[in-house]
């Protein structure tokens, strides 16, 4: 009886192909703000989890990771990896978690690309960072990875990491990668030109900022159950001093005192 078993657990593993069908959740994290996002993921979909690690660790000083960090940029010359423990051949669906570094996403992530074969494979990037990158860095993974099928992604400020547990729930449930009920949000409204009220509302938001973000010139706006939404544009300067609109999205609870956050920047 048990050798029939397993035989036909043999017979349903070939038949049902080579794959899993549990997602594996891959990351990189240098701080620990990306792997608390890879656990929460984890948790959510019962998926299979790994941590990519180089083989010469970065330090944890931001400074100095600036400082290896770009030279690598700069010089293509990559981390090298450990050797990944999961079979990425395995794998029909991986989210790939990383750190936004210089506006993409960072080195290590880079010497997976390279080094490994996500042909056919779907990949959901999930990334953290200080302002914004999500876009950019899932950009940058469909060049690097054409023959993969790179969907949207999820992103989170560090500041606001611990709201990824309820976003997150939204983001799978949206994405079809969760069940359960979801309530659909409004859109936002068009763009107007910023009243007094807005600016102040920005200002809240991002005066904090390590860097300045910009002077907003309009914004649309929706109100959801938790608060409202605000979608600012704002002039802002680039590193070389050149202006370029940038896209600032904005949220603020329902309790009087709420203090409004910037969620993330789209450049
Ligand atoms: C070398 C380096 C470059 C960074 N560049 C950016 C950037 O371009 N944009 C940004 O919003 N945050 C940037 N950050 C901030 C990180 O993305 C952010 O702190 C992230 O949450 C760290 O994740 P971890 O704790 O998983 O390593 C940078 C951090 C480092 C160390």
């Amino acid at each position: 009886m048990k050798k029939l078993f397993v035989t036909l657990a043999a017979v349903a593993f070939i038949v049902t192909g080579c794959t899993q069908k549990k997602p594996l959740v891959l990351y990189y994290s240098e701080t620990g703000t990306t792997e608390a996002v890879a656990l929460e993921l984890q948790k959510q979909l019962g998926a299979d989890i790994e941590k990519i690690e180089a083989v010469v660790p970065y330090t944890g000083n931001f400074q100095e990771t600036i400082e290896r960090g770009g030279r690598e940029m700069r010089s293509g010359k990559l981390p090298e990896l450990k050797p990944l423990k999961s079979k990425i051949a395995n794998y029909d669906v991986i989210f790939l978690g990383y750190p936004i570094w210089f506006g993409t996403y960072a080195m290590p992530i880079a010497s997976l690309v390279k080094d490994n074969d996500f042909a056919g494979k779907t990949i959901i990037p999930f990334c953290t960072f200080g302002s914004g990158g999500l876009d950019s860095s899932s950009e940058a993974l469909k060049q690097a990875l054409p023959k993969a099928n790179i969907l949207s992604g999820y992103g989170v400020r560090a500041a606001r990491v611990a709201a990824a547990e309820k976003e997150l729930d939204r983001f799978l449930k949206e994405n079809g990668f969760k069940e359960g009920a979801l309530e659909q949000l409004p859109d936002f409204s068009e763009q107007m030109p910023v009243t007094a009220e807005d600016s102040i509302v920005f200002s809240d938001a991002c005066s904090s900022y390590q860097f300045p973000l910009g002077i907003p010139v309009s914004v649309a706006k929706r109100t959801t159950d938790d608060g409202t939404d605000y979608k600012f544009i704002a002039v802002s300067r680039g590193m070389g001093g050149e202006e370029a609109n940038v896209t600032i999205f904005v949220t603020k609870g329902t309790e009087p005192d709420s203090k409004p956050e910037f969620t993330q920047v789209v450049r």
